[in-house]
């Protein structure tokens, strides 16, 4: 989704002091946090020590696995948490410790996720790739107990752990220039290149381990999958979600816009 150069959306305080990665992956949101707020101490925890030695020295990163109890000694400002669809067992239960990490009133959580599987906006001719590469994601996904599709219950779950204000905005963007509209096909072009280059990893674990493909079966299935994404005739878009939530004073009954 397009954040217009944003780093996220939510209507945090203007001069946030701590802030939270989680997942951070590479580390590059907390780094340009970072560096876009060098009064605010920024953590970026992931389960890989895949981050930068050299970062800002506003931002420090460690090892940890966000099911685990959190025990950070702040309270934050913003939790963010970006491309976390395929992450844990119990995604509820991390919005929860979330909002308790959270300063109370003032603290809010932004999550921002693709809603899988890829849409076709006009059905696709039989044995498309991409439409099976779709249909195999969702089941493997499901067989693990992580559902890649599950990016539509944030706001809900939300919700229920105790977030008001909750807040979820939605976009499409083609995953080839078939949209009409300057910015539409530029956009396309940096998702389909960014689809292309991830697919492999996306993919590799659950189509091997869990529905039981040999990697030469999936590799040259992958690039049937690619030149559908760069196909287009094909119309395939992708949908993304933002959601964001704030963390309620104690006596603060939760009636936020829309609770
Ligand atoms: C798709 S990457 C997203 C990285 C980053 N948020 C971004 O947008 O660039 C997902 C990251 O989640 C991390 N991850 C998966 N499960 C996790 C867990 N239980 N606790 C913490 N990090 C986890 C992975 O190690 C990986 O770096």
């Amino acid at each position: 989704m397009n954040l217009d150069g944003k780093l996220h959306i939510a209507p945090i305080v203007p001069e946030p002091k701590n802030v939270l990665d989680v997942a951070t992956g590479t580390g590059v949101w907390a780094v340009e946090f970072a560096q876009e707020n060098p009064g605010c101490a920024v953590v970026g925890t992931d389960l890989s020590p895949i981050q930068p030695s050299y970062a800002p020295p506003n931002v420090s990163f460690e090892i940890m696995d966000a099911e685990d109890e959190w025990t950070f000694t702040v309270k934050f400002d913003l939790v963010h948490l970006r491309a976390i669809v395929s992450c844990f067992k119990d995604t509820k239960a991390v919005f929860k410790s979330a909002l308790e990490s959270l300063a109370p009133g003032t603290g809010y959580m932004f999550v921002r996720d693709p809603l899988m599987p890829f849409k076709f906006f006009t059905p696709p001719p039989e044995g498309t790739a991409l439409a099976e590469w779709n249909s195999c994601l969702v089941e493997a996904s499901q067989k693990v107990g992580m559902p890649w599709n599950r990016s539509t219950n944030y706001a809900q779950w939300m919700r229920e752990v105790g977030f008001v204000d909750v807040v979820e905005k939605r976009e499409a963007a083609g995953l080839s220039p078939w949209m009409k509209g300057k910015r539409n096909k530029e956009t396309s072009l940096l998702l389909q290149e960014n689809i292309c280059n991830g697919i492999e990893g996306m993919s590799m674990a659950l189509f091997t381990r869990v529905l039981g493909w040999s990697k030469e079966r999936l590799l040259e299935f992958l690039e049937r999958v690619k030149n559908d994404l760069r196909n287009v005739d094909l119309h395939v878009f992708s949908e993304g979600l933002m959601v964001y939530g704030r963390r309620p004073y104690p006596d603060e009954e939760p009636c936020g816009p829309s609770s």
